[in-house]
């Protein structure tokens, strides 16, 4: 009896399913196919060799044979399903970003909120001084005509006061010269305009803002920074109103320990003048690189209200008298906190502006 060509395809078949299981890639997979099922796969050879079979054998066989095939191409399909399955598994993986990274980042550094710059800070500070002392507080425009910034303050075209404040022009002569404010001065024009149109005397306020001059920064002076001014237009005010003002603000502000101190000074909108000083804080007096070794740091000018200044407003000066001050809030802020430099506070070091919040 001649043994079946069939009689190992079991084990055959057995054979080439393991083999198909163990493919690892799809371009494995793929090679192994064109020959399972090629013209020289070892079913193929089997397939020709029941043409010498008995009819009866033959028909059995060839189901046999068919069901083997099937098997064959099944397992490679299931294998290429498993393989492209892992294959988008470790793309996906490839590609995965770790978010737990950034959350763990954000943890440990959340997004903080901001405050006020110190400045900001100060010039609050400073207004609820002066409105626990009676003041109101009022706002001037930073970019001014020559008549307010200059003119009405007595200070008519070269003369040479505007040297000292010889400044940012944003026109020159016609139809008027304008400047970036070098001062609040041209804020007590507007408000002594806006007293005299309403009828509105007396005026106790105070006008914190910014300001502009052509200085080189250094340790004391900035080309951008913020006055506040004070004026106060009302019946028989006197010099001693004035120096009182400035004592009791400089104790409230500065507190008992710091001195300040009233030198004659000249400003055109003014007379008498006199400079404001305060004990520099940094060295306590004994002299630094900050307060030139003078041991005291100039905060600003004020002074009796010029005649000149009250009549160019409108304002009778038989009738009214005034003071005005003004002095620099970036200065108070350097003061008050000790701080040698005054260019620290725009420079935007988060280590030095995060201690004032
Ligand atoms: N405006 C003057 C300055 O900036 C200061 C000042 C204000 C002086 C008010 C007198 C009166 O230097």
């Amino acid at each position: 009896m001649s043994t079946s060509p069939l009689a190992d395809l079991d084990d055959q078949t057995a054979e080439l399913l393991a083999s198909i299981a163990g493919l690892d890639s799809v371009d494995a997979l793929r090679d192994a196919e064109s020959f399972l099922v090629g013209k020289r796969s070892p079913l193929t050879t089997l397939q020709k060799s029941l043409g010498g079979l008995d009819p009866s054998e033959r028909k059995d066989a060839g189901a046999k044979l068919q069901g083997a095939r099937r098997a064959v191409q099944e397992a490679l399909d299931h294998r290429r399903g498993e393989l492209s399955a892992i294959a988008r598994a470790a793309a996906l993986e490839a590609d995965r970003l770790d978010l737990g990274d950034v959350i763990a980042g954000a943890v440990r550094s959340p997004a903080t909120l901001g405050h006020p710059n110190l400045v900001a800070i100060t010039q609050r500070n400073l207004e609820d001084v002066f409105v626990g002392m009676g003041f109101t507080v009022a706002d001037g425009p930073e970019v001014e005509s020559d008549w307010y910034n200059f003119e009405a303050l007595n200070i008519p075209p070269a003369h040479p006061a505007r040297g000292l404040w010889d400044t940012f022009y944003v026109e020159l002569g016609e139809p008027e010269t304008v400047v970036l404010r070098t001062h609040t001065s041209p804020t007590q024009i507007h408000l002594m305009e806006e007293a005299v149109a309403n009828d509105s005397l007396p005026i106790h306020s105070v006008m914190p803002g910014r300001c502009y001059r052509r200085d080189t920064p250094d340790a004391r002076h900035l080309a951008a920074f913020h006055q506040i001014e004070g004026l106060v237009v009302d019946h028989g005010i006197a010099f001693s109103d004035l120096a009182g003002v400035i004592e009791t603000f400089t104790r409230s502000y500065f507190g008992p320990e710091i001195k300040s101190r009233l030198r004659p000074a000249y400003f055109p909108f003014t007379e008498p003048s006199a400079e404001f000083e305060v004990t520099c804080t940094i060295c306590k007096g004994a002299g630094c690189r900050t307060c030139s070794q003078t041991g005291w740091i100039e905060l600003g000018g004020c002074g009796m209200l010029d005649p000149a200044v009250l009549e160019a407003v409108g304002i009778d000066g038989d009738e009214w008298s005034g003071f005005a001050f003004g002095f620099g809030i970036d200065r108070c802020a350097q003061m008050r906190h000790q701080i040698a430099d005054m260019r620290a506070l725009i420079e935007n070091d988060t280590r030095f502006l995060g201690q004032f919040s």
